[in-house]
């Protein structure tokens, strides 16, 4: 699918006339203006509480930072006039959904200045994003945030969560196969480009993934000059009993201070194209030697990791939300979609900035997919917000929690039919932070 360019969509003239009268300016950023663009990006690592970034680490930000559409606000009375006091950036990337994949506006480095904060340049920056996508047709947005209390009012909703795994060697032992492939150590350049090739060959089996990005890969694998421990940075690629490359794991030991023998082993990023490959991965991080604790992060919620140990409760789960989506174009997103079960249910969706507000009568069609057209005067059996909707559309919640949480409404057995037929085979997952 050839993806749309967002830097042809101009700055959103109502939130730039929301926040004109506080003498702030609203407006694109020319990634061919430099000095420009590393002024936003200056601003970007003070808002995620970075230190001030090199020239070095500028330079090699840029290449990425020129594909996306930039916004920048500008305070006048600033005295470093090429310093936004708040910033976000854009793009339009490939969404996997059950059956096929969406473009989607992929939303990133949104950050207020501290001294700015609280006086609603977020909300102008971010309802800013979802007209631009939504006037350039783009049907769904998307990002990943830093604390799951921002993006809810603008309509996004938890869609993927992700596992983080503490596991303690010692105890966990292995009961699973034994892989007929082989490892090979990767320095990290390589690393970075197996984990590429890699992502991009399975970015499509899980829905919720969404394309990566050659500077992504670069962070992952350490030999970005931003990453703080780069250096440290260890790769391994997983080759198949054919010789065919099926996975790569970037990873890193902490030493113990008290007890040399038992490092912690950070895993960075794990990709197995196969479930032998991920096994093999997994067997190689417990079995490390001077490891006492395995640490990963970003795992989907249905890892087999447990299931391969001796002893299941040598691993430690911890979930949190990762990926939100927000629908934009009803029609759309569940054309996109296929069913997992028949279904015709008539839903009530608020939507506070109107994208998706309507009734809806939501069914699926004789080839497997949903159809949803507007049934404005039929009575809903269900009332939900956009962001519930977002939330429910990849499967990864069920319509009946929601319920039992007070945030679906309406007749149970709706519920639970639009649960069947959204229900997925495996959970939904966004392998990578934006
Ligand atoms: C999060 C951040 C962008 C918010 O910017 P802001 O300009 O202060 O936000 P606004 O003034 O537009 O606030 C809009 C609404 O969000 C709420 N809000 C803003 N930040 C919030 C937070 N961190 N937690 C909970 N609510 C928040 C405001 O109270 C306001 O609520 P309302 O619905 O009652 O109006 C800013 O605090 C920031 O840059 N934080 C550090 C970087 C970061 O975490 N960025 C997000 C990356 S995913």
């Amino acid at each position: 699918m050839t993806q749309f360019d967002a830097r042809t969509v101009p700055a959103d003239q109502t939130s730039r006339a929301a926040l004109e009268p506080a003498g702030l300016d609203y407006r694109l950023v020319d990634a061919a203006d430099t000095t420009a663009l590393d002024g936003l990006s200056r601003a970007v690592a003070r808002g995620f509480l970075e230190s001030e970034p090199t020239e070095e680490v500028l330079l090699a930000g840029r290449p990425a930072q020129e594909t996306r559409r930039l916004v920048g606000v500008y305070d006048g009375e600033n005295p470093r006039v090429e310093m936004p006091v708040a910033t976000v950036g854009s793009w339009v990337a490939p969404l996997t959904v059950p059956g096929g994949e969406l473009p989607m506006w992929a939303v990133s480095e949104v950050t207020v200045a501290p001294t700015h904060r609280r006086r609603g340049i977020a909300r102008a920056m971010l309802e800013g994003e979802l007209r631009a996508a939504a006037g350039a047709g783009i049907p769904i947005a998307g990002l990943t945030a830093s604390e799951a209390t921002i993006y809810g009012r603008y309509g996004f909703g938890q869609a993927t969560w992700e596992t983080r795994w503490t596991v303690d060697t010692r105890r966990a032992g292995w009961a699973g196969p034994e892989p007929e492939g082989r490892l090979h150590p990767l320095d990290r350049e390589l690393l970075a480009a197996a984990l590429g090739e890699l992502h991009e060959r399975t970015r499509a089996s899980r829905a919720g993934d969404i394309a990566g990005w050659t500077r992504r890969w670069q962070q992952i694998a350490g030999t970005d000059p931003g990453e703080p421990h780069g250096r440290s940075v260890r790769g391994v690629r997983y080759v198949d009993a054919e010789g065919a490359l099926r996975g790569a794991l970037a990873y890193r030991v902490v030493e113990s201070e008290v007890d040399w023998t038992r490092s912690r082993l950070e895993i960075r990023h794990m990709i197995g194209e196969t479930a032998e490959a991920r096994a093999a991965l997994w067997r190689f991080a417990l079995q490390h030697d001077l490891v006492g604790t395995v640490e990963a992060g970003m795992r989907p919620a249905d890892d087999p990791l447990p299931w391969l140990l001796a002893d299941s409760r040598a691993a430690v789960p911890t979930v949190q939300d990762h990926g939100w989506l927000r629908i934009l174009d009803v029609p759309r997103v569940f054309a996109a979609r296929t069913a997992a079960a028949p279904l015709s249910v008539v839903l009530r969706v608020g939507d506070r900035l109107g994208f998706a507000e309507g009734v809806w009568r939501l069914e699926t069609t004789d080839d497997g997919r949903f159809r949803a057209t507007p049934a404005a005067g039929a009575e809903a059996e269900l009332e939900l917000g956009a962001g519930e909707l977002s939330s429910l559309y990849l499967g990864g919640v069920s319509a009946r929690s929601l319920a039992e949480a007070g945030r679906v409404r309406g007749d149970l057995a709706a519920a639970a039919r639009l649960d069947e037929a959204l229900r997925l085979e495996r959970a939904p997952h966004l392998s990578i932070m934006y």
